[in-house]
């Protein structure tokens, strides 16, 4: 007890407070979300979401090769289709801007991780993540275009896809039909635990996704739910799935939590949209230290548990480590 005990004892110096430091961010944990579009010599400025952009496949490859020497081992794209129609064909289109993108990346830099977001909603007119069946998100017939789309972006080159959807067994569909193509390798990065999420709105004007009748509460996550969470997580790994995701991330922290200490396989966390731009905002205003308050986010979503980190942040955040922050 005090006066023997004093833990400020172990904060007297930077080199002490390193020294017992139990959480360290290293970029090789980092994945990197970027956004591609068709075209050349593309670089649109997101307007909800500042210092992020629309990119063409060969703008992409100096963006992802820039972060790659930040030290950034890992990209997530998403893509920007030239037309939306109800089926959300250029997902499984492989002259698609990502398909594209994912075959100069792996052609330019193979040591680079290159993950891809598997999903319908960038690409239908009704920018629901399936399919509609009278007026609804039908499950069932949504699998098969997933899993095209999946295949699709395996023949490209990807490393590893990750659906986003929420379909239930869309992993095993997905599984078995990269299976069936002979793409064993390739592993799938679930978006387990996805939730019904404000959050999220930024990327809808980045992706122009937003459903464009009723919302996606009939199959993402309600908020109030984490056992569901361990749920899904275990579901996803019955069929498949070498690693799941919490998302988003700092208002789940307490999920992070529960799948790790729960389940065996490495654990993500989405660090979304919305917390991206809502740090950028503030300190836009000045009322944040921005460079301080992104560190100490990612550092958070590590702590309680995640072993992988998606975050729009990922180059910043690799200059400010290899500064020394
Ligand atoms: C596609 C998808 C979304 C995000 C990742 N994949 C949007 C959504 O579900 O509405 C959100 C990413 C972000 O907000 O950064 N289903």
């Amino acid at each position: 007890m005090f006066p023997v005990v004093r833990p400020r004892r172990l904060r007297r110096t930077a080199a002490l407070r390193e020294l017992v430091r139990e959480t360290r961010l290293h970029p090789s944990e980092f994945v990197y979300p970027l956004f591609v579009t068709h075209g050349t010599g593309v670089r649109r400025e997101i307007g909800s979401m500042p210092g992020n952009f629309h990119w063409s496949p060969d703008t992409l490859l100096e963006e992802a090769g820039a972060a790659f020497e930040d030290g950034v081992r890992a990209v997530l794209l998403f893509g920007i289709p030239d037309a939306k129609d109800p089926q959300g064909s250029e997902a499984w289109d492989d002259g698609g801007a990502v398909q594209e993108a994912v075959r100069r990346l792996k052609a330019d830099g193979p040591e680079l991780t290159v993950m891809t977001d598997v999903c319908l909603c960038e690409y239908t007119d009704h920018g629901h993540c399936g399919l509609i069946r009278d007026g609804a998100v039908d499950n069932d017939s949504s699998l098969e275009k997933i899993a095209e789309a999946a295949v699709s972006h395996a023949r490209a080159g990807a490393d590893v896809v990750a659906p986003s959807d929420m379909m239930d067994g869309r992993v095993g569909a997905i599984r078995d039909a990269l299976d069936a193509e002979g793409f064993q390798e390739i592993a799938i990065l679930s978006y387990a635990a996805k939730y019904a999420s404000a959050f999220y709105g930024p990327f809808r004007e980045a992706a122009d996704s937003a459903p464009q009748f009723g919302d996606r509460l009939g199959y993402q996550m309600d908020p109030g739910n984490a056992r569901e969470a361990l749920r899904e997580v275990s579901l996803d790994l019955d069929e498949g799935a070498d690693m799941v995701m919490v998302k988003p991330a700092l208002p789940y922290l307490d999920v992070i939590r529960q799948v790790r200490d729960t389940f065996e396989v490495p654990v993500a966390a989405y660090n979304v949209s919305g917390e991206f731009s809502m740090l950028r905002a503030a300190a836009d205003r000045g009322w944040i230290d921005w460079e301080r308050a992104l560190l100490e986010t990612l550092t958070s979503i590590k702590r309680a548990g995640a072993d992988i980190l998606l975050t729009y942040h990922a180059r910043e955040a690799a200059r400010l480590l290899a500064a020394g922050r």
